[in-house]
Parts: C-alpha cells; structure tokens; sequence
C-alpha cells in the first residue's frame, strides 16, 4: 500500500534532518501527541521518562509502514480508521514484565480462599500478559480444589495486548522462566520439550483448558462480561492509569464480583483512596464491601474456557 508520503509527493514540508543517532526526528510534540493517544486508547500514562521507549517502539512502526516522520505516522493514526495500526500502536506502547507465581504471597491466599467458595469458581486475570499470571491462578485452584473439582473451575485471561494474549494461549515457555519452580509443579502442570522444543516447556492441556484468553480493554465502558467472579487479579497495570481512570475501572469491577470476592492489587498499588466498594484486608488483597453481587450471580451465565490445542511438544 502507499504510503501518504507516496501519495503526497508535494508534501509542504520536507523530511527534516533526523535527531543525531536516530533514523527519526522525534519531538516534545510527537511525543505529547503518543501520549494523548494512548491515554485515550488505553488509560495508560506515559511519564516523561518513556519518551526513549516510545521512539524505539514506534520508531519499527513508521519503518514497517515505510513513513518518514513521526507526523505522518500520528497522522495517519489519527485520521485513518485502521483498526490494525491502533492495535500496533497500542501492542508497542505496553509493558508486559510478568512472571510465574509472581508476588507469591498472593497464591496462597486465594487457594484458602477458593476452598471455602462455592463451585464452580471462576477467576479473572484482568492483565494477563503473556500468561504467566493466569497459569499460576489455574495451577493453584488445581492444587487448591483437585484435580476434578479444579475441572470446573475457570479462569478468564484478558489484556488489551493481543500479541501478549497469543503468546499466553500458546502456553510456551523458556525454562528458564519456570526453573525457580518446585519439581512437584513442574512436573504435574508442564511438558518438557524436545527436539526443536529443546529447553522450552509447555503448560499440560488440561491447565491450559482451563483458561480463556481474551482481549479486553479495562478502559472500556462496558467490559461485555455476562459472568461473576469469585476473585478478580488486577496487579501491576493499575500504575499505569491516573486516579480518575483507577476509580472507573474500579466501579466497573464491582458488578462482576460475587459476593464476598477478592480483588488481588499488584505491590506497589492502594485503592484505598480511589474506591469505597473494595476494603483492605492485607496483603494489597481487597475484598467486597458490599454482598450485592452474590444476589444476581444466579442470574447470570458462567464463563466457559475454551479448550486449547497442543503443540508438538513431547514429555
Ligand atoms: C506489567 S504487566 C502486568 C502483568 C501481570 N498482571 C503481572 O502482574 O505480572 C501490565 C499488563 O497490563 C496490560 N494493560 C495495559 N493497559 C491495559 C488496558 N487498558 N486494559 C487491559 N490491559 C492493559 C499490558 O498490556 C500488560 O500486559
């Protein structure tokens, strides 16, 4: 396809020199445009010390679209309905440092806590990542509720990155990621690979059924969930969002919450301040204010996971 610099050869300004070391002039002004953009795309904040990043990240966008300027790429963006580049640009800009039973204090909390729920318990991972999150949340209700009672459990994995969803279906891992496991764990939820899979694992299908990977913005008004949740997992992505749009993601968590749910935050996150309809109860864990939810629970469907394939990957 032309681009619009194709399009326009008499182009009112030329390309200017670009910034010395970079193949792009990047200025304050491109750089308030990106972060206007995807604060309104997706509530994240950029600080001012991500500007590097956002020149290298979308620096591969304006080469794949074989533009010259950062202009021109924000004004494509901008005045094209192309679904496709917001999804590139939005994909770029985020930051998806995950990890296996991450914040490992958590998982003990919710495996006391899912005991004493009422089956089937369903979980969300409302920043899923590359999967790492929700495996270890499906992993627990397994260890937590055995093996047939874990069968009907089910975990919804969202982000708004699709290519990190796609990597978190697949279920592949390097080992590295997965050696400060215990044995016991690696050995009853991941397949070893070999072969061309040679020091990669793979999560077991039947944790991988468990789950439903999904796209899902938490910035949007209405999430389209038509189930509840017993615990819903939000850590490590409220940093990225202001106060204001903390309290709207917050309210619209509460009508998807059963009774008497957790909220689990990441480390360095308080709602405190931002909500009255989750109270601390340690831990960054949050629990409902309110039992509202139990009573249209029974009104509702329950998610269903989708059953993943497996790959060649061999024990
Ligand atoms: C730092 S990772 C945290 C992953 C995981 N929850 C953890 O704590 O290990 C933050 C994730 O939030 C996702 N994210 C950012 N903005 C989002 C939004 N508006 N809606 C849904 N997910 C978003 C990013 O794509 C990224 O995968």
């Amino acid at each position: 396809m032309a681009t619009r610099a194709q399009l326009r050869p008499d182009k009112a300004e030329p390309a200017k020199a670009a910034d010395p070391g970079r193949d792009f002039e990047f200025t304050s002004a491109d750089f308030a445009r990106i972060r206007e953009l995807i604060h309104r795309g997706a509530g994240i904040s950029l600080s001012d010390h991500k500007r590097d990043m956002a020149y290298s990240r979308l620096a591969r966008r304006l080469r794949a679209r074989g533009l010259d300027s950062f202009r021109e790429y924000l004004d494509l963006l901008e005045s094209e309905n192309d679904p496709a580049e917001w999804e590139a640009f939005t994909n770029a800009l985020t930051t998806n440092l995950t990890a296996f039973f991450r914040e490992a204090h958590h998982f003990p909390i919710l495996a006391e806590f899912v005991a004493r729920r009422q089956a089937p318990v369903s979980v969300w991972c409302s920043a899923a990542s590359t999967g790492e999150e929700p495996y270890s949340i499906a992993m627990t209700l397994i260890e937590a509720l055995g093996d047939s009672a874990a069968r009907q459990a089910t975990v919804l994995a969202t982000d708004i990155d699709t290519q990190v969803l796609a990597k978190g279906e697949a279920g592949m891992y390097q080992f590295d990621q997965v050696k400060h496991l215990s044995q016991e764990r690696l050995k009853r939820f991941f397949l070893k690979g070999t072969g061309a899979h040679a020091g990669m694992v793979k999560v077991r299908p039947e944790v991988r059924a468990m789950i439903r990977f999904q796209q899902l913005n938490l910035t949007d008004r209405d999430y389209g969930l038509r189930s509840q949740f017993d615990a819903i997992f939000c850590r490590n992505v409220m940093i990225y969002f202001d106060k204001p749009t903390q309290s709207q993601v917050l309210s619209r968590f509460e009508p998807v919450m059963k009774g008497g749910g957790l909220l689990f935050a990441g480390h360095s996150e308080n709602f405190t301040y931002v909500t009255q309809a989750f109270r601390l109860r340690g831990q960054t864990v949050y629990e409902l204010t309110r039992d509202g939810g139990a009573a249209r629970a029974g009104q509702r469907g329950q998610t269903q996971p989708a059953h993943s394939s497996t790959s060649g990957v061999t024990v």
